[in-house]
């Protein structure tokens, strides 16, 4: 039987992991509200075909003002009802956000010092943490998983020696990894704490907010994908293992069912995963 229809939310959709994402939830029948920076004739040709199910916003993750713009015209979304279903009594469900903007500038290298440190960090660090908090803040909003696109280039644990000219890049999502654990940690502890300031205020028992009522926070790694990003850089070894953009975005998807809220292997809350698209557990 299939599957009632979800609303996910996707960030930086005009071109490679994050059109395939529109793609392909649009094609499951689910709803998509899509992002991009300026008008996007990709995401324009997928509205034409799907209407109702399809909503697209303005969003610049790296421009306070244009996270705090984007996430009242979320907001507005559930206030008209119109295309939020609703969770309980008055909150506009998203099941999933998916932060998958970001940027990679090559080479750039800590001994060659330059803004582009500066500008990783904002893009692919800050600009995601902070759009999460706002949309978390809402208070007609509320989410079921957080999926904070990261990359293998911020473990620590599997160190890529090979990765000369990452310094910026790997920087970033490593500070983003970090960030992801503390965000899941401070949801579950405000959680029990019965504080509200998360967007739901009460669990779906009526009483104080419940664990269950905590977001799934996830990083993903999506394996390493025939994109813009990746055409743009020259390197000096092979990649391996390199997928097209449907065979990553297929992955990442089914992680999000079986890891996420209600899937069969879902995690607990107060502590963050992060998984390869396959489904694999990644070091952080
Ligand atoms: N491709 C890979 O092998 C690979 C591997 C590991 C991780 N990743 C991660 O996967 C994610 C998607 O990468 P991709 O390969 O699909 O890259 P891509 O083809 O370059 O697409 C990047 C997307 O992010 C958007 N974006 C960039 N800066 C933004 C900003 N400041 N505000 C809002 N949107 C912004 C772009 O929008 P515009 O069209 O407006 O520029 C575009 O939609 C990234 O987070 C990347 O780090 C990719």
């Amino acid at each position: 039987m299939p599957s009632p229809p979800k609303t996910y939310l996707i960030l930086g959709a005009t071109r490679g992991i994050g059109l395939e994402l529109v793609r392909q939830v649009l094609a499951l029948n689910h709803r998509v509200i899509a992002t991009q920076r300026s008008p996007s004739a990709s995401l324009k040709v997928l509205k034409e075909s799907y209407p109702d199910s399809m909503r697209i916003l303005n969003c610049d993750v790296s421009d306070e003002t244009s996270i705090t713009e984007f996430v009242r015209n979320v907001g507005a979304l559930a206030e008209n009802g119109e295309f939020l279903s609703h969770e309980g009594d008055r909150k506009g469900l998203i099941n999933t956000v998916v932060f998958n903007a970001g940027i990679l500038t090559h080479p750039a290298r800590i001994t060659e010092f330059s803004s582009q440190f500066l500008i990783h960090l904002q893009t692919n660090t800050l600009g995601p943490l902070s759009t999460a908090s706002k949309l978390l803040a809402h208070p007609r909003l509320c989410f079921h998983n957080l999926v904070f696109i990261s990359s293998d280039s911020g473990s620590m644990g599997r160190w890529l020696d090979h990765e000369d000219g990452f310094a910026a890049y790997g920087m970033s999502k490593c500070a983003l990894n970090m960030g992801v654990r503390h965000l899941a940690a401070e949801l579950a502890r405000k959680s029990k704490g019965g504080e509200d300031g998360m967007g739901e205020g009460e669990g779906e028992g009526g009483g104080k907010r419940e664990e269950k009522g905590v977001p799934v926070v996830m990083a993903v790694h999506p394996g390493e994908v025939r994109t813009d990003m990746a055409s743009a850089v020259e390197l000096d070894w092979v990649v391996e293992g390199q997928m097209e953009v449907e065979e990553s975005v297929r992955g990442v998807l089914d992680v999000v069912e079986r890891k996420g809220w209600g899937g069969v292997e879902e995690m607990g809350r107060g502590e963050a995963g992060f998984w390869d698209w396959n489904g694999e557990v990644h070091p952080w």
